[in-house]
């Protein structure tokens, strides 16, 4: 029997992709510090997976610790999503990102190392192509890091670069994320941060529905697009998520390392978005545009072919759909 490590497995991704391993009967234990996530998401998870969750409130930091969960839970891969993701924030206290991504990384890592555990899938980001030349954005695009957290990203794709060419028998998946929004359709997980600083655009329009802002700031609408804001590939998080349990099946298959862009292949501008999100929930957003944002570029969207050959993965959904999906969280969570 597998059993897979998800560190950062109660935040966004990690709790959407435990929900789909445990539909698909496999077994995970989660390691998480709930530093960005609410400690009823395990309440939640549990009420979805109808089982009891296996977690740890541990720091990906602590290396011992990682390596008592491995042995004692028999791991025999890992999901690594815990890490800070805020651009803007990262910008502030770049620091703090280099210690918790790049240094919680490595520690995880060597954890791995010391336990002969070699298979491992990676949560990178779009953010590391930064401004890109053209798009779609296929995964040979240079890498052109725009803040902190991108280059976080990038540093780590490196030392996985560097210890798959000095052990081949390691299995690396580094899966590129786009825009991912939505909500699970139980609507009992979502996109809930504990950190303000964190906001994506989704979790911000909610905000504005229940009231703690009394406005969406949209930054730049002087941008080379449609309608001048900024032009990103969204992806249902239920999409995402389940390229995890496909990517899983290929680095237990596999050896090597390969990078893998997860995206729907489609760009969507702030202002669609939000109008598809008014259509679906009847709810008029107000916006204030303001100057762009260090560190944004204008458009933004994935070649998400190799996913869709080589782990044969394909999104599914489509933006009203995400945007219902994160209403539904929202309703019934009066968040
Ligand atoms: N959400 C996005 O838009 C997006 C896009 C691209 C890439 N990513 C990457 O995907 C991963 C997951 O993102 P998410 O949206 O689920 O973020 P999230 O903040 O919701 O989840 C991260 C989880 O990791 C935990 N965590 C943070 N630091 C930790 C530490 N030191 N030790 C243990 N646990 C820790 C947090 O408590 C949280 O539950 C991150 O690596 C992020 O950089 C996210």
């Amino acid at each position: 029997m597998t059993c897979t490590l998800l560190t950062g497995g109660f935040g966004y991704i990690g709790s959407h992709t435990a929900a789909i391993l445990a539909e698909n009967n496999q077994k995970f234990v989660i390691v998480d510090n709930f530093t960005n996530c609410k400690k009823d998401v395990v309440n939640r998870l549990e009420k979805i997976t109808k089982q009891k969750v296996n977690f740890f409130e541990v720091d990906v930091r602590d290396t011992e610790a990682l390596v008592k969960i491995i042995k004692e839970n028999k791991v025999t891969s890992v999901i690594h999503f815990a890490a800070l993701k805020s651009v803007s924030d990262s910008i502030m206290r770049p620091l703090e990102y280099y210690e918790v991504n790049v240094k919680g990384t490595i520690s995880l890592l060597k954890a791995m190392s010391y336990s002969g555990l070699k298979k491992f899938l990676f949560s990178s980001t779009a953010a590391v192509y930064g401004e890109p030349d053209s798009c779609p954005i296929d995964e040979k695009h240079k890498l052109n890091p725009l803040n902190p957290y991108a280059q976080t990203k990038i540093i780590i794709e490196k030392i996985l670069q560097d210890i798959s060419k000095a052990d081949n028998e390691w299995s690396i998946a580094i899966l590129r994320y786009f825009n991912p929004i939505g909500a699970h359709q139980s609507g009992l997980i979502g996109d809930d941060p504990l950190l303000k600083e964190n906001s994506n655009l989704m979790p911000e329009i909610i905000k504005v529905v229940n009231g703690s802002i009394n406005y969406l700031n949209v930054f730049g609408n002087d941008y080379e697009t449609s309608d001048g804001t900024g032009v990103r590939d969204y992806i249902h998080i239920m999409d995402l998520s389940e390229a995890h349990v496909t990517a899983l099946e290929y680095v237990n298959k596999n050896t090597g390392l390969n990078f893998f862009n997860i995206g729907t292949g489609k760009g969507v501008s702030v202002l669609e978005l939000i109008k598809t999100f008014e259509k679906v929930s009847g709810f008029r957003i107000p916006i204030k545009i303001s100057n762009r944002r260090k560190g944004d570029c204008a458009v933004c969207f994935a070649d998400p072919k190799k996913a869709n050959d080589i782990l044969d993965w394909k999104s599914n959904h489509d933006l009203y759909q995400m945007c219902e999906s994160a209403w539904k969280f929202v309703i019934k969570n009066r968040i």
